[in-house]
């Protein structure tokens, strides 16, 4: 039996433009699921759109059309932005779909039917942009506009009949749930945070709306919308085709084992959403990890402050794996980034074009001149197996993936390609043509540094990393990480094919 990894995105407020924000959430996802898969474990990666609400009501009038029309047209545009960004999803879900109706009518009944929910009165203060309620103190007046003080997003007054969920029951079991699941929220900053909120008290959540109807509607009583928070959590059980809970979807892969986030979005789904589960009998997922924004400046990049570097912009001018290793190793996961196009560039000349490129470029060249274009054979010495075996402690490369430790794993990575292209001048086989065997033993040694970094590469950079292990005749369906433990994966006599350049330096 294979091992079980289940990933998910947020699903997207679908908009016109989506954003680097979005792009960053989306890649950091899909390098995960890519790196899960390599590892031989069963995955499924989960990501989608986010279309009922007040929020996206109003967007729809806002642009005179009628609002499923207008979700359609937005979420194809993130569904489009999911192959734009060759993101390996094995499913994109739409909370319009009756998949998921089914799935939310089915969470709400057992929770009314458990006494969870109970009608009254709300009165207070709402975010639309945020989608959240706000008490007095979470709220400041700025230019006579109130706001949210975390957001910064306007708030305004509600007051309407409203079901509300028993949150404050779930303190106490949330704390213990904290407390024995000490990693269930990552990084530690953010589970202090949490812990704290919760340990402040929690009140009753209103869970429906009655002033307006774009959503899904409470089952046993029409006049209510059902709060999009709680539908739009919903998606990461109706994927696995809840409340079916005995299909192998569901069996195999829940409790997920990643909902991966940001930082804004942390209490819903570290606060409510475990409760909601908690309550239904369902068990919570194993982890929620809350990453800092892309920042334009010094704020958070968003629609509403329309501060956005385009992703599909960058690509075109500098290509998606450029832009994906950059996000994947300059922010630093869990913080807060700062991008900009000088940086970006600084990254693909002095990282992908100087130092991978180079590496796969020169050895590559070299072993087509001076090797026929096939792998040599090979006689290693204890230099080169210090080096190929710094490369095969596998257990230490997974548990920089399993505490989502990015920034170690990409400085690893780094910290090889430059051990890999010191190994090949020190070496100077250009020097070693009397010493045949010796010749093609670093040759050899040089193209399994280079397959096993390339393996490594992979989640980060998938189309790049496999044209260059194609040219090391290595398909990507035979792209496995237990081969790092090989040092002699390549067989003697193979052609290697020609590659082009990897990445060009750009001039300034
Ligand atoms: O919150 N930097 O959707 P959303 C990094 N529909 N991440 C950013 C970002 C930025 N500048 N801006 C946004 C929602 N994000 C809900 C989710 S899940 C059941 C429902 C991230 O489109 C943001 O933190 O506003 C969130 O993780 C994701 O993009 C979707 O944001
Ligand atoms: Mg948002």
């Amino acid at each position: 039996m294979k091992n079980k990894f289940y990933i998910t995105t947020p699903i997207y407020y679908p908009s016109a433009k989506p954003h680097m924000g979005h792009a960053y959430s989306s890649i950091v996802a899909d390098f995960f699921a890519r790196f899960k898969r390599i590892d031989n474990y069963d995955v499924f990666f989960l990501t989608g759109t986010d279309e009922h609400g007040q929020k996206i009501e109003r967007a729809s009038k806002d642009n005179n059309k009628d609002t499923l029309k207008f979700c359609d047209e937005i979420s194809s545009i993130f569904k489009d932005l999911t192959f734009k960004l060759n993101l390996s999803n094995n499913d994109f879900i739409r909370t319009t779909e009756k998949r998921h109706f089914d799935a939310v009518e089915h969470l709400w009944n057992i929770l009314e039917k458990k006494n969870y929910i109970y009608l009254s009165k709300y009165s207070g203060w709402y975010s639309v942009s945020d989608e959240a309620f706000y008490s007095e103190d979470e709220i400041e007046e700025i230019d006579n506009i109130k706001k949210s003080k975390s957001s910064g997003s306007k708030v305004e007054w509600v007051e309407e009949e409203s079901y509300f969920f028993k949150l404050s029951e779930w303190q106490k079991p949330l704390l213990n749930f904290y407390e024995k699941n000490r990693n269930f929220i990552l990084p530690e900053s953010r589970r202090n945070e949490v812990i704290s909120f919760v340990k402040g008290g929690l009140k009753d959540l209103s869970v429906s709306r009655k002033s307006f109807k774009w959503g899904i509607q409470v089952p046993s009583n029409k006049d209510h919308v059902i709060y999009v928070w709680l539908d739009a959590l919903t998606n990461y059980l109706s994927a696995l085709k809840y409340p079916d809970i005995k299909n192998d979807l569901f069996n195999k892969f829940w409790p997920a084992s990643l909902h991966l986030i940001g930082k804004d979005i942390l209490r819903f789904h570290a606060v409510y959403w475990p409760a909601f589960l908690l309550a239904a009998d369902i068990e919570p997922p194993h982890r929620v990890y809350g990453h800092g924004w892309i920042l334009s400046g010094d704020e958070k990049m968003s629609k509403s402050k329309g501060n956005i570097l385009d992703p599909l912009e960058i690509i075109n001018i500098y290509g998606l794996d450029s832009l994906r290793y950059y996000l994947l190793k300059e922010v630093s996961f869990g913080n807060d980034g700062n991008i900009s196009e000088e940086k970006l560039e600084n990254c693909i000349n002095s990282d992908l074009a100087n130092n991978f490129g180079n590496l796969c470029q020169r050895v590559l060249s070299f072993a087509e001149k001076n090797c026929s274009s096939v792998v040599p054979s090979h006689k290693f010495n204890n230099e080169d197996l210090k080096i190929l075996n710094s490369m095969n402690n596998l257990e230490k490369i997974r548990s920089f993936i399993d505490n989502q430790d990015i920034n170690q794993y990409m400085s690893f990575i780094i910290d090889k390609l430059f051990a890999s292209n010191k190994y090949f001048n020190d070496q100077e086989p250009w020097k070693k043509k009397d010493d045949k065997i010796r010749l093609s033993t670093i040759v050899y040694t040089a193209l399994e540094l280079i397959r096993k970094i390339t393996i490594l590469l992979y989640p980060v950079m998938p189309q790049t990393t496999i044209n260059v292990l194609n040219s090391l005749n290595i398909k990507e369906n035979d792209i496995e990480f237990l081969s790092l433990k090989n040092n002699e994966f390549l067989k003697e006599n193979q052609k290697i094919y020609k590659l082009n350049i990897l990445f060009k330096k750009i001039e300034k």
